[in-house]
């Protein structure tokens, strides 16, 4: 009888535990799974083959009578499908949907919001609360908003929460604060899932102390597959977590490289780590710092992310040896926020073995403290302490918890969108929805990429961290032009006085930027001598000039009459003074005196790329110089992209804006002022209707919608003219010749590419490289900007093509095939020998003997593993 009870006993619990955490196959099946769509009857499947059911019918809506059903006017491209997207549920006061969950038990909560204009509401006028279960998810938010800043067209917020009873309510609420608010929601996903965080983190800074992330109700902020591809919800062992590429966080050029498991190398989960942890995808690829020691002990391999002050957030590393198989041959140190989070990291030791997976996890408190700008800064570092075999680190996935603060809230403020964003935007001629769906505008930029939180880092903070580091070493806290060249002749003397704060400008603008007195600028260019014009722009004229006794420059002096107000000219300060690159015309300073106002930039000895090509008496240009040419205009582009705190979308990229100084370094120029300019609405748009046209996206033309591949289109057009030496339009040409970015498309699908090329580099092109160069330009130029490649695949592709046609002039070729395999680098001493030819690809933020790294190879890590990028 006892043993009956007993067997009873356990089949129910067993039964039970069966029911909660079913796996199979070592897929998870989640007992509890709703996926709503919100604001519909209609059931339907999305791009990840989920499915989702309308709430119209379901049982889930209270009250629905304070609701109303709508349809998104305008399916933007960007959109993964058009469930749960298309449809909303609009409510104009308070409430709610209720859930029936398992108490105790952890669940995913996943929001999805797509800002659109619904039913004639205007989607900037949503401002929301978001509730559940005692916890605030979202506070006064506006999707449009965060939509914007995060140059994405919709927004998923994922939570994960333990009920306190089996019936979950999610409630909305829309703000009182804001005139005509409401709440809306486009998907609400539902599903229960094992406790993933059932070990407590290590505090950092106090050894300790743990937290314990079990009690909390957390938000996902990043998921990312280090080193390796976006993981769609489909495709992740039934928990339906979405991964996404790391490298958008990379701080700076430093991307070290990439690689996976090789074929014949089976990763084992060990009974420690669940197969529900992650994937195999994320432990079958990684990123480590190269096979350099000497530049690997010069760097950190850094990530930056965005995060909100006053939270604890929980840093999940994943990580998996796919290369070495001993203890202590790769140790490293691991920072957040520049403390130590773990010394002598050594993943084999931890694991036991070769191809099997390990988390940690470090929770990390983020004040409001003027140093830590609300940026999560992570690094890795090899040990030197430990002395092992290499100098390197490795990361496989990552993850970044919040957790909700003590008054059980996780909100926090809604981002700030780039001023240029917001400018580029109000501007756009007659916007098809007339700005009732700002989100259109900006919306497929980079969509579906990153939906978790994109971009939006690192230059600021670099700058922040660049001060710090030239304050400390130089004993200056002043301006120091970093990159370009005047970098030499500027005196310290001159640097430490002039720095004087305009009362308009922000700190950090006037510690960058370096103020001019009309005096200066006067005796520069001989009190204006018109002898010395070099351009006359939009709203005044361009002066060649020389400072500090013999630095060129170009000094631009904004016409009085000019309708640029003194807040445009402060916020093209602000923005430039922190866009400092090799390859970007770099703002040197400013002057604000006697109702002037005047920008100072580098000056450009060599003038604009387009005069090298044709319609000049300069000698041509060789192969190579153009490929160069063209690369550093590519990681210019690329830095504006992906670089800089804010997306930065060029807009007007042709061979007159990119310009090259006297050793033929391209830079790009005019990124700032088209866009900031108040005369914007007259000038500039018309200007790039007659200047570039023959530059122009259709797909922009055609939707009035902004992307950063709007930018990779023109750039193909760039490429084809500086191969083919011709303009982008040429009327005087038969008609289906004027256009070049047809006719070079004709050609190359023709296979006819050859007969218009350049005639001066005729028999000079590497076939290879020619092939290589020309399907880049042909990817570049597809019609829709889905198929566009991104700016960095671009950057990767020329280099490569440059690398051919070193190699097919004489050259080894630089990479061996067996370095791509994981394999063979275990074995070869380069990985901690002195092979100098290996480039971190350093380029702009990374101080350290920045020369030395640009000069050589920057392709090397990127070619290791073709796969990786
Ligand atoms: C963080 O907390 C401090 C002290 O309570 C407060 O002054 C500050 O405004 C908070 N910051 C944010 C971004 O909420
Ligand atoms: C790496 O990061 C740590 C912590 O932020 C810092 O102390 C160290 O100086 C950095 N090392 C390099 C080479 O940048
Ligand atoms: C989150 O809320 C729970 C319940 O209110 C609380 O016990 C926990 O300490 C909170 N977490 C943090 C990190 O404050």
């Amino acid at each position: 009888m006892k043993d009956k009870t007993h067997i009873l006993l356990s089949l129910i619990f067993f039964s039970f535990l069966f029911n909660v955490f079913d796996i199979s196959n070592g897929n998870y099946i989640p007992k509890n799974s709703i996926l709503l769509n919100c604001g519909s009857s209609e059931d339907g499947v999305d791009a990840d083959g989920r499915k989702w059911v309308g709430d119209s019918s379901s049982k889930f809506l209270l009250s629905s009578d304070k609701s109303v059903a709508a349809q998104a006017e305008f399916q933007d491209p960007s959109l993964p499908s058009q469930f749960p997207y298309m449809s909303a549920r609009i409510f104009k006061s308070e409430s709610s949907y209720s859930f029936p969950v398992s108490a105790g038990k952890r669940h995913w909560i996943r929001l999805h919001f797509y800002p659109s204009s619904y039913g004639g509401l205007n989607a900037t006028d949503a401002y929301f609360s978001v509730k559940s279960d005692g916890f605030m998810f979202l506070r006064n938010f506006s999707a449009s908003i965060t939509a914007q800043a995060l140059t994405q067209a919709y927004i998923v917020r994922e939570f994960s929460l333990n009920p306190s009873s089996n019936i979950l309510n999610v409630t909305f609420t829309p703000s009182d604060k804001h005139h005509a608010s409401y709440a809306f929601i486009n998907g609400i996903e539902v599903i229960s899932m094992p406790d993933v965080y059932d070990s407590p983190a290590t505090l950092v800074g106090f050894s300790d102390q743990t937290v314990d992330i079990g009690s909390s109700t957390v938000q996902t902020l990043y998921r990312l597959n280090v080193g390796g591809q976006y993981v769609p919800a489909g495709n992740d062992s039934g928990l339906s977590r979405t991964w996404y590429d790391d490298s958008p966080y990379l701080y700076g050029a430093a991307f070290g490289v990439t690689f996976s498991v090789s074929d014949n190398v089976k990763i084992r989960y060990p009974t420690t780590v669940a197969e529900y942890m992650a994937p195999l995808d994320i432990y079958s690829t990684a990123r480590s710092m190269g096979p350099d020691s000497k530049i690997n002990m010069n760097y950190n391999l850094t990530w930056v992310f965005q995060v909100d002050a006053n939270f604890t957030y929980v840093v999940r590393f994943h990580f998996c040896e796919l290369q070495l198989t001993k203890v202590n041959q790769r140790v490293f140190d691991i920072y957040l926020n520049n403390q130590t989070a773990q010394e002598s990291a050594d993943v084999i030791a931890w694991s036991g073995s070769k191809a099997v997976p390990v988390y940690k996890d470090y929770a990390v408190y983020v004040s409001d403290g003027p140093g830590d700008d609300e940026q999560l800064w992570l690094a890795l570092h090899p040990s030197a302490a430990a002395k092992p075999e290499y100098y390197d680190s490795i990361l496989n996935g990552l993850e970044i918890f919040k957790l909700n603060d003590t008054t059980g809230n996780l909100a926090g403020p809604n981002p700030v969108p780039s001023p240029m964003l917001l400018e580029a935007e109000s501007n756009e001629p007659n916007t098809l929805s007339k700005s009732k769906d700002k989100a259109h505008v900006i919306g497929g930029a980079a969509g579906g990429a990153a939906a978790v939180g994109l971009v939006f880092a690192i230059c600021f903070a670099a700058y922040q961290r660049q001060k710090k580091v030239l304050g400390s070493e130089s004993g200056v806290s002043g301006w120091l032009p970093i990159y370009g060249n005047s970098q030499t002749t500027v005196s310290k003397s001159t640097i430490s006085g002039k720095s004087c704060a305009s009362s308009h400008l922000s700190s950090l603008a006037v510690s960058l930027c370096r103020h001019f007195s009309f005096a200066e600028i006067k005796q520069g260019t001989k009190n204006f001598d018109e002898s010395l014009v070099i351009g006359v722009g939009g709203f005044g004229k361009v002066y060649k000039g020389v400072i500090d006794g013999g630095t060129n420059v170009a000094i631009k002096r904004s016409n009085p009459s000019s309708e640029q107000g003194v807040n445009e000219f402060q916020t093209e300060i602000e923005m430039l003074s922190k866009l400092r690159h090799r390859h970007l015309v770099s703002l040197i300073g400013y002057c604000e005196e006697n109702n002037e106002m005047i920008l100072v930039y580098d000056y450009m000895a060599h003038g604009t790329v387009r005069e090298h090509l044709y319609k000049s008496n300069k000698p041509p240009l060789s192969w190579k110089q153009r490929l160069e040419i063209c690369i550093g205009a590519a990681r210019g582009l690329h830095y504006l992209h992906t670089g800089a705190k804010y997306t930065i979308i060029h807009r007007d990229v042709k061979t007159t804006n990119i310009l090259v100084d006297e050793k033929l370094v391209a830079k790009v120029s005019d990124f700032g002022l088209s866009k900031t300019g108040p005369n914007l609405n007259q000038t500039h748009v018309s200007t790039v209707v007659k200047g570039s046209f023959g530059y122009l996206d259709p797909e922009y033309f055609r939707r009035q919608q902004l992307t950063e591949k709007s930018d990779v289109y023109s750039f193909g057009v760039v490429l084809f003219e500086v191969l083919c030496a011709r303009p982008a339009l040429n009327p005087s040409l038969p008609k289906e010749q004027v256009s070049l970015a047809d006719w070079a498309l004709h050609c190359q699908r023709k296979g006819i590419l050859e007969d218009i090329v350049d005639p001066n580099l005729k028999g000079k092109i590497n076939p290879e490289c020619l092939k290589k160069f020309a399907d880049t330009a042909e990817k570049c130029l597809s019609d829709q900007g889905v198929d566009r490649p991104a700016m960095g695949d671009v950057l990767w592709n020329l280099e490569f093509a440059l690398q051919l046609q070193e190699n097919s002039n004489g050259g080894k070729p630089i990479v061996s095939e067996a370095i791509n395999d994981s394999e063979a680098i275990a074995n070869d001493s380069s990985l901690g020998g002195q092979n100098s030819d290996i480039s971190i690809g350093c380029e702009s933020e990374v101080l350290v003997s920045e020369d030395s790294y640009l000069n050589t190879s920057a392709v090397f890590s990127q070619l290791i593993n073709p796969k990786g990028r």
